[in-house]
């Protein structure tokens, strides 16, 4: 099947202030990376058109959307997620299609976006300050007010789920959008305005414009109206998406990617460790903030883990997202070049390839492919094991004991995630103490959910996204001190 009927149904046009805006002019290609065949072209948002954006979010946050109490706020967003639930097959069809990724994968995506909705839905109506206590002679109390007008520059990893991870808390806290895709990935961004228009989402409250980055990206950053910019992507464009934002004082979220170790020690149970670490490394082809990129293990139990971990990886299999391979393609060309330069270059400084190496060329598919990849890296100042891969490589250190573990999880300047597999809960909890990162997973890679914030210390970035603590970056807190 092609699926033309679903591609062909995302109205393409920039979202603004409740109508889709006929741009014409520029547009730009997005792929299908399974059969590096053009999906779309998709109009370009210039700075005229970012600008027309803005104005919508800016005017709906003192007009449409403040005159909506919290409690219908709170009834529109549980609409949106049963929208996006009741749209989920097409919804994960496309966004299968445009970032390649397994449909089983999209499905989980589209799901999680929902629950998103869902989640500060249930909050949108509580969002309640503190009375202080001054004596008799005062009285003082919080307001939580929205922050502004917000910028969400979205990556193309979880395209879907991670607009609804930053939209739904800005919206439960009565803020207002302009939601900026990666240009690897639109679509499904682009529907997004279906479902908030039948869940009553008034005119300029979620606003979707498109483009590359320096084109749409970077004035939509830079202009005054925008009070804070929720970004997702490289350190590099990061550090350049503060300085814009710096410029007029918006303050900012930054979900700059890591290089996550997972520890195995030889005390912990081996069956959950190497289903863990095939998990980490191989969801989405390795195109995870989060992935767990760099397995550290005891030397003790080193030899047979890694035998095993081998021979589960020559099972895997090649495909297009749709067809629910064990591995589908990376985005773009320019990501498996990036990919194939790390590997070539670690392992000419001296990385031992256990398994795989190379882009590979599926038959029948004329897309970016990747080979399931691991490097044992003796030298932790390897390439493959300070930098961010974002594909199916991960990178072996071993560790003669706990301490050292530690050490070599600790060996870089990212701080995203820490994992660790060990049937010693001292030990799992010393090292939830030690590592860097906004999470710990103990016994089980990805735990969590929307439920548990999210985000990253050093060069993983600032700022906390998901659970409570996601709402935070959405609201400023003005305290009325009287006395009477
Ligand atoms: P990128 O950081 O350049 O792109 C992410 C988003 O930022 C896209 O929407 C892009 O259009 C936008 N953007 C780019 N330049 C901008 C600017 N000057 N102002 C405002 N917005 C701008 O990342 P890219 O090139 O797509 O991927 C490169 C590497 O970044 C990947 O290989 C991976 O290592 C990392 N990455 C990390 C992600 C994460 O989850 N933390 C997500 C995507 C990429
Ligand atoms: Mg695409």
């Amino acid at each position: 099947m092609t699926y033309q009927s679903e591609i062909h149904s995302v109205d393409l046009d920039p979202y603004i202030d409740g109508r889709r805006r006929k741009i014409g002019g520029k547009t730009f290609p997005t792929y299908d990376p399974a059969s590096g065949t053009v999906l779309h072209e998709v109009p370009v948002a210039d700075t005229a058109v970012v600008d027309e954006a803005v104005e919508a979010a800016a005017r709906a946050l003192k007009g449409g959307w403040a005159a909506v109490t919290p409690a219908e706020r709170s009834r529109m967003l549980f609409r949106v997620a049963q929208e996006i639930r009741n749209d989920a097959e097409r919804l994960s069809i496309v966004e299968s299609l445009d970032a390649g990724k397994p449909l089983r994968e999209a499905k989980g995506d589209i799901e999680t976006s929902a629950r998103y909705f869902e989640y500060y839905a249930g909050i949108a109506d509580k969002m309640q300050g503190d009375t202080i206590p001054l004596g008799p002679d005062f009285i003082s109390f919080t307001l939580h007010e929205p922050i502004g007008a917000t910028a969400h520059i979205i990556p193309w990893n979880f395209p879907l789920v991670t607009t609804a991870r930053g939209l739904a808390p800005a919206l439960a806290a009565g803020a207002t959008a302009v939601i900026k895709p990666a240009e690897q990935t639109p679509l499904t961004a682009l529907m997004l305005p279906e479902y908030l228009e039948r869940a009553g989402v008034p005119a300029g409250v979620v606003n979707v414009i498109c483009g590359p980055g320096a084109v749409t990206g970077a004035p939509l950053v830079a202009h005054g109206k925008i009070a804070h910019v929720t970004f997702t992507g490289s350190v590099a464009t990061g550090k350049a998406v503060l300085a814009s934002a710096a410029s007029h004082v918006a303050s900012t979220t930054m979900e700059l990617g890591g290089k996550s170790p997972v520890v195995v020690l030889a005390d912990a149970n081996m069956d959950a460790a190497l289903d863990g670490v095939m998990k980490a490394i191989f969801t989405n082809a390795g195109q995870v903030c989060s992935a767990g990129s760099r397995l550290v293990i005891e030397r003790s139990c080193a030899d047979a883990f890694l035998d095993r971990l081998v021979a589960r990886i020559k099972t895997l299999g090649f495909g297009r997202g749709l067809d629910n391979p064990d591995i589908g393609p990376v985005v773009s060309h320019q990501q498996l070049l990036k990919i194939e330069g790390i590997v070539t270059a670690s392992v000419a400084a001296g990385a031992q390839l256990l398994v795989g190496g190379s882009v590979a060329h599926p038959e029948g598919l004329g897309g970016w492919f990747f080979e399931p990849t691991v490097l044992l890296a003796s030298d932790p100042a390897t390439l493959a094991v300070q930098e961010e891969i974002f594909g199916p490589v991960l990178t072996v250190q071993i560790a003669d004991d706990f301490d050292h573990a530690c050490a070599l999880a600790e060996c870089t300047d990212f701080g995203l995630v820490a994992g660790i597999y060990t049937s010693d809960i001292s030990k799992a909890l010393r090292f939830a103490r030690i590592a860097s990162g906004g999470q710990i997973f103990i016994n089980q890679y990805f735990a969590g959910g929307v439920e548990t914030p999210f985000g990253g210390v050093k060069n993983s970035g600032f700022g906390r996204e998901k659970g409570l603590e996601g709402l935070k970056s959405y609201y400023t807190v003005k305290t009325v001190t009287a006395r009477i």
